[in-house]
């Protein structure tokens, strides 16, 4: 089932001489329970996607649909809602709120929802993540691997029908920067999460299924490897 349809997506930043075309023409299909890499070299257009994809920032063109809701029809308050419930986000930087405990950070989606989380989902979560015997630390009580999976049991708190990663794992060491894309493997594998994970690093891309690579803001190589 497809959960993710783009056709012909396009963004241009600025105008004049100062235009700048970051995505020229994105078509993509993404399916259910898929784990994909987007590969790209720096200013290949991999943020930019993402964040059109997140509904944090709207195409100049063109359409996309994530599980039968187009994005276009959406003001800016539905956008904040289907960001919360529709999309997990997990970036380079954790944005864990410092004077929160993770069991509060990682509730965070359902709490503005006035929502109280299934047990054994959030038992799920925590206990594949490795986090249940940090719940009531503070964030900078964590080393910066475990951190990074507290923001990731919070993007997949409300069951997203897309997790999107840019560059989780791009602040860490090589170590912690494994485990970060083993974890995203195994919500894939135990969850049937679908996840899209954006790397600049070519090892890091072999660890998923299929490989869409960017360049210049275009799809030039759409590869699966299982
Ligand atoms: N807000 C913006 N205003 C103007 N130009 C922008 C803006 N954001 C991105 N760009 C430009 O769009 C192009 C794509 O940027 P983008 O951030 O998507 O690249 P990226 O692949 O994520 O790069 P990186 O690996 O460095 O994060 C670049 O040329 C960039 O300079
Ligand atoms: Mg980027």
């Amino acid at each position: 089932m497809e959960i993710l349809h783009c056709e012909k997506v396009r963004k241009v930043y600025g105008s004049g001489e100062n235009q700048v075309v970051a995505l020229d023409g994105i078509d993509l299909s993404v399916n259910r329970g898929e784990f994909v890499a987007i590969l790209g070299a720096s200013g290949s257009g991999k943020s930019t996607l993402l964040h059109i994809l997140g509904s944090v920032d709207k195409p100049t063109s063109g359409r996309v649909v994530i599980d039968g809701t187009d994005l276009s029809e959406l003001d800016r308050t539905q956008a904040a809602i289907f960001r919360r419930r529709k999309v997990g986000l997990v970036y380079q930087f954790y944005n864990l709120i410092p004077t929160l405990s993770v069991r509060k950070n990682i509730l965070i989606p359902l709490a503005l929802d006035k929502k109280k989380p299934n047990p054994e989902y959030f038992d799920q979560i925590v206990r594949s993540l490795g986090i249940t015997d940090k719940l009531e630390a503070l964030p900078n009580q964590l080393s910066g691997g475990q951190q990074q999976r507290v923001a990731i049991a919070r993007s997949l708190i409300y069951r997203p029908a897309l997790l999107l990663a840019d560059e989780p794992s791009g602040n860490l060491d090589q170590k912690n920067a494994k485990e970060v894309v083993d974890m995203l493997k195994l919500s894939n594998r135990n969850l049937e999460q679908t996840v899209l994970l954006i790397t600049h690093d070519e090892k890091i891309a072999l660890e998923t299924e299929r490989i869409i690579t960017l360049e210049d803001g275009r799809i030039i190589r759409d590869e699966r490897r299982r």
